[in-house]
């Protein structure tokens, strides 16, 4: 078999040439990083579990008229998405204060912020993600406004929706990150989709009873227990793989 056109290697996926034109094959590795790639990991059957928490919020979104990338898993590893021109733009949304936004304006952790709050960041590893705004994004052309409305307003069903499917499994969605892509249609008329992956990697879940993290702040934090955390998720989403720890740990049918 032939190897594979490989687009692109990020932290934690890798994106390689889909079957057939305008698609892409997602792979999601094990490793992990935080704090731009200063702290590096491996999270052993991270990858299964993301590649499978993702196909299953990006499914659910659909069902409520989320335009996504998403087409369908292929194997344990894999998806088959759209592909898009991803806007360089990070939109973080936070319900209650953690991470950055505490430190930023010192605030504790826990903290429920008097409404939700939209963050943009530019997407870009050499200058760490930098905090920016709107202004920033249409002067340096990143997205043009229409584009921005677009992710705000997605941004904020997407944090409706989740925050309730979420606190359903006994879950509270404190932040999550997300990325748009662009999406060409036949006649080149072109729309925003939600792109990327929903997945413990990018969002910050809290137990409702005990607070206890259950997302990569364990990993960021060295607290242990960091893919029984992303395991419970999926249990609580119902996804576990059928055939359970085997499953995870079976071997990758990547090329
Ligand atoms: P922060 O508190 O570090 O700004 O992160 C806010 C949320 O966004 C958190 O759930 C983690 C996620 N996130 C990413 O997925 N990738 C990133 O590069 C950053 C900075 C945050
Ligand atoms: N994903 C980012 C990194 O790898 C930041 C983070 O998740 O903490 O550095």
């Amino acid at each position: 078999m032939t190897r594979r056109r490989k687009i692109y290697e990020g932290k934690a996926k890798v994106l390689f040439e889909g079957p057939e034109p305008g698609t892409l094959v997602q792979y999601f590795k094990d490793d992990a990083t935080a704090f731009n790639n200063e702290k590096k990991g491996v999270i052993t059957g991270k990858g299964v579990l993301n590649n499978r928490i993702s196909e299953y919020l990006m499914l659910r979104l659909a069902e409520v008229g989320i335009p996504t990338h998403f087409v369908r898993r292929l194997n344990m590893r894999e998806q088959l998405v759209k592909e898009v021109e991803i806007v360089p733009v990070e939109v973080v949304v936070r319900n209650i204060a953690a991470g950055s936004i505490c430190k930023r304006f010192n605030i504790e952790e826990g903290t429920a912020l008097p409404r939700s709050i939209v963050e943009y960041y530019y997407k870009n590893d050499e200058l760490g993600d930098p905090l920016i705004s709107e202004e920033h994004i249409t002067a340096f052309g990143w997205a043009a406004p229409p584009e921005i409305d677009d992710m705000l307003s997605l941004s904020l069903r997407i944090n409706d929706f989740l925050t309730g499917l979420f606190l359903g499994v006994g879950l509270r969605l404190i932040d999550f990150k997300l990325e748009y892509g662009r999406l060409y249609d036949e006649n080149d008329q072109m729309r925003i989709v939600l792109a990327d992956e929903i997945t413990p990697d990018g969002c910050r879940l809290w137990d409702v009873e005990t607070n206890e993290k259950m997302d990569k702040d364990r990993f960021r934090r060295d607290m242990g227990g960091v893919a029984e955390a992303y395991q419970e998720v999926a249990r609580r989403l119902g996804i576990t793989p059928e055939s359970g720890q085997q499953d995870i740990k079976g071997p990758s049918t990547i090329q």
